[in-house]
C-alpha cells in the first residue's frame, strides 16, 4: 500500500545541556531604580534563579540617586518581579533574591559615596559568601559611564587582586559617534583592563541570534553555497511598531541610525558575513567579527547619497490604532530633524562577498514588528524551461527569523501537480517553539550569566565598537551637513519612504520582509 500523508505528530522537546552556576558574586547595579533594571534585569535573575544559574553565594547591591529606604526598595523589587517577570505572589526565588539584596542611594559623583559602598560590599562578601566578586553593572545615563569608572577606580573597588574579580558591563549606547565611543574607551581603560570591560549588546543575548553561527557552521550544506558565488543579496530587517515611548529626550538626539545600527544591526550583519573561527573562545569569535566590520566598504559623501535612505514617521495607523506623528511624541522638538528610519546598502569588501549587497533597514512605527535576515540565493538557469508554461524562475529564500516568530524557513520551487510542467513557490518552515518549547525570556539572561562565568564572547570588544562607528561615521557626516528636507516622510504604520524601496528596485531587487 503506498504510503499516505498524516498529521504532522507533535515533536518531543529537546533539552538543554545542564550548565553550572554563575561564581560566587555580588552584581552592583548603577541605576537600580531605572527602567532598565525592572524590565530586564530583574526578570533575567529571577529567570536565572528558577533554572539554578545563580551561584549559592550570590548577593544583589542597588546603587540609584533615589531615597527610598532599603525596606522600600526591597517592596518595589517584589512588586517589579511580579509585574515583569510574571512572579507569583508566594514566590520563593523572590524570597531568596530579596534576602540577598541591598540599596544605597547617592550622588555617582561623589567620592564619599564610593567611600561608603566599600564596606558595604565588603559586609555583603562576609554575610553571604560572594568572595569579593563583583560585578558592576552600569545602568545609569551614558554620560556617568566614564565618572562611575573613574570613582570606582579611586576607592580601590575595580582592582582585581588575592584572586578576586571586577568586571563591569556598560549599557549601550557605547558613544554617540566614533571620537567620543575612542574617548569613552581610551578614558575606561585608565583603570581597567579589556578583560574587565563588558560592553553589551542585547541583541546577542538572543537565541537566534546566537543560532547565527550554530546554524551556519554545524551543518554540511550551507556554509559550501555561502558565498557570492551562490548568494544574489541579504537582506536584513528590523521593524518596530513601537514609537518612541517616553524615550524622546535620548531618541531625539540619537536617531535610528545611531540607535540600531553600529551595534544591533552590524552584530546581525558580522554573524551572518564572518569566517569560521577557530573555535569559540570569545578573541576567536570577535576577530572574525571585526574583520568584517574593517571590511565594509567605507561610504565616500556621494555613497553616502545614493545608498542611504533617513526617515519620520507622521501620523498614521499601527495595527488598527491612530498613532501621532514623531514631532507630536512627549519630549520631541516639534520641528525635529531627527530619522526614525534607515535603510543602507553596505558592500563587504573581501573574497567572499565581493559584489554581494547587504541591504538593512530599520525604522520606529512601521507595519509589523519583525527581525530577519533573508538570504536571496541566485537564480537557476532558466535553459530548461524554456518550451514550458514557465515564465521565470523564482529565487531561494533562507530566511533566519529573529523575532517574534523565531524559526528559519527556506523557500524553493516545486512542480504544481498536473500534466504540464508549472513550478509553485512552496516554503518549509522550522519554529523554534515547536522543538525547543518558549520559556521566558528578557535576552539578558544569557548576557548576565556569561559575565558571571567571566566569558565575553557575546559581548564588544574596544575595537569593535570603534569599527562599527566608523562604518556609520560618515554617514552621520554627510546628514548632518544636509539636513533632511521632506520630513516626516512616511506615514506611521507603513514600511517607511518611498526612497527605501526605491533602494533596491534601482538594483532589480525588492524586499522581502512584509511582502
Ligand atoms: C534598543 C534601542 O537598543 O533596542 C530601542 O535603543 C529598540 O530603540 C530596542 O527599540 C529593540 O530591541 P528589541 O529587543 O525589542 O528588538
Amino acid at each position: 500500500m503506498a504510503d499516505t500523508l498524516t498529521e504532522p505528530q507533535p515533536l518531543e522537546t529537546l533539552p538543554a545541556a545542564p550548565a553550572r552556576p554563575g561564581d560566587r558574586c555580588c552584581l552592583v547595579i548603577f541605576g537600580a531604580s531605572g527602567d532598565l533594571t525592572k524590565r530586564k534585569l530583574l526578570p533575567a535573575l529571577y529567570n536565572l534563579a528558577k533554572k539554578d544559574l545563580l551561584p549559592k553565594g550570590f548577593a544583589l547591591v542597588g546603587c540609584a540617586n533615589q531615597t527610598f529606604s532599603e525596606d522600600e526598595f526591597r517592596q518595589q523589587v517584589r512588586e517589579d518581579l511580579k509585574q515583569f517577570a510574571g512572579a507569583p505572589d508566594h514566590c520563593k526565588f523572590c524570597d531568596w533574591l530579596i534576602e540577598r539584596l541591598y540599596y544605597t542611594a547617592g550622588d555617582f559623583e561623589s567620592p564619599q559615596y564610593f567611600q561608603q559602598l566599600k564596606p558595604l560590599l565588603a559586609q555583603v562578601d562576609e554575610k553571604h559568601g560572594t568572595q569579593g566578586n563583583y560585578f558592576y553593572y552600569l545602568a545609569t545615563t551614558p554620560t556617568l559611564f566614564g565618572e562611575i569608572v573613574r570613582q570606582l577606580g579611586a576607592a580601590g573597588l575595580a582592582e582585581e587582586n588575592d584572586g578576586h574579580w571586577r568586571r563591569i558591563v556598560f549599557e549601550k549606547p557605547f558613544g554617540h559617534d566614533l571620537d567620543s565611543a575612542a574617548a569613552l574607551n581610551r578614558e575606561i581603560k585608565q583603570v581597567l583592563a579589556e578583560d574587565q570591560i563588558y560592553r553589551i549588546d542585547h541583541y546577542l543575548g538572543k537565541e537566534t541570534v546566537q543560532n547565527i553561527l550554530v546554524f551556519r557552521f554545524s551543518n554540511g550544506i550551507f556554509e559550501p553555497i555561502w558565498n557570492r558565488r551562490y548568494i544574489d543579496h541579504i537582506q536584513i530587517t528590523v521593524g518596530e511598531t513601537l514609537g518612541v515611548e517616553q524615550r524622546g529626550t535620548y531618541y531625539d538626539q540619537a536617531g535610528a541610525l545611531r540607535d540600531m545600527v553600529p551595534n544591533h544591526i552590524l552584530q546581525l550583519v558580522t554573524l551572518t558575513s564572518m569566517e569560521p573561527p577557530v573555535s569559540f573562545q570569545a578573541d576567536a569569535v570577535r576577530d572574525e567579527q571585526a574583520k568584517i566590520l574593517h571590511a565594509v566598504q567605507p561610504y565616500a559623501p556621494e555613497d553616502v547619497l545614493t545608498r542611504t535612505v533617513r526617515g519620520q514617521y507622521g501620523e498614521g495607523a499601527v495595527e488598527g490604532n491612530s498613532v501621532p506623528a514623531y514631532r507630536s511624541e512627549p519630549k520631541v522638538a516639534p520641528d525635529s530633524q531627527t530619522e526614525t528610519f534607515v535603510a543602507l546598502k553596505l558592500l563587504i569588501d573581501n573574497w567572499r562577498w565581493a559584489d554581494v549587497p547587504f541591504y538593512i533597514r530599520t525604522g520606529k512605527r512601521l507595519a509589523q514588528r519583525v527581525t530577519e535576515v533573508v538570504i536571496q540565493f541566485r537564480r537557476a538557469p532558466f535553459v530548461l524551461f524554456r518550451d514550458t508554461p514557465v515564465e521565470n524562475l523564482g529565487h531561494n529564500l533562507l530566511v533566519l527569523h529573529i523575532q517574534p516568530d523565531e524559526g528559519i524557513s527556506l523557500k524553493f520551487g516545486a512542480k504544481i501537480p498536473g500534466p504540464v510542467v508549472d513550478i509553485g513557490s512552496v516554503k518549509m518552515d522550522f519554529h523554534y517553539r515547536d522543538y525547543f518549547g518558549s520559556e521566558p525570556s528578557t535576552g539578558y539572561e544569557r548576557l548576565l550569566y556569561d559575565c558571571m562565568i567571566g566569558d565575553a564572547t557575546l559581548f564588544q570588544r574596544a575595537d569593535m565598537i570603534e569599527a562599527g562607528w566608523n562604518v556609520v561615521q560618515p554617514v552621520l557626516d554627510v546628514w548632518k551637513a544636509l539636513p533632511p528636507r521632506n520630513f516626516p516622510n512616511y506615514a506611521a504604520g507603513s514600511w517607511g519612504p518611498k526612497e527605501a524601496n526605491d533602494l533596491l528596485t534601482r538594483d532589480g531587487r525588492q524586499w522581502k520582509t512584509g511582502q
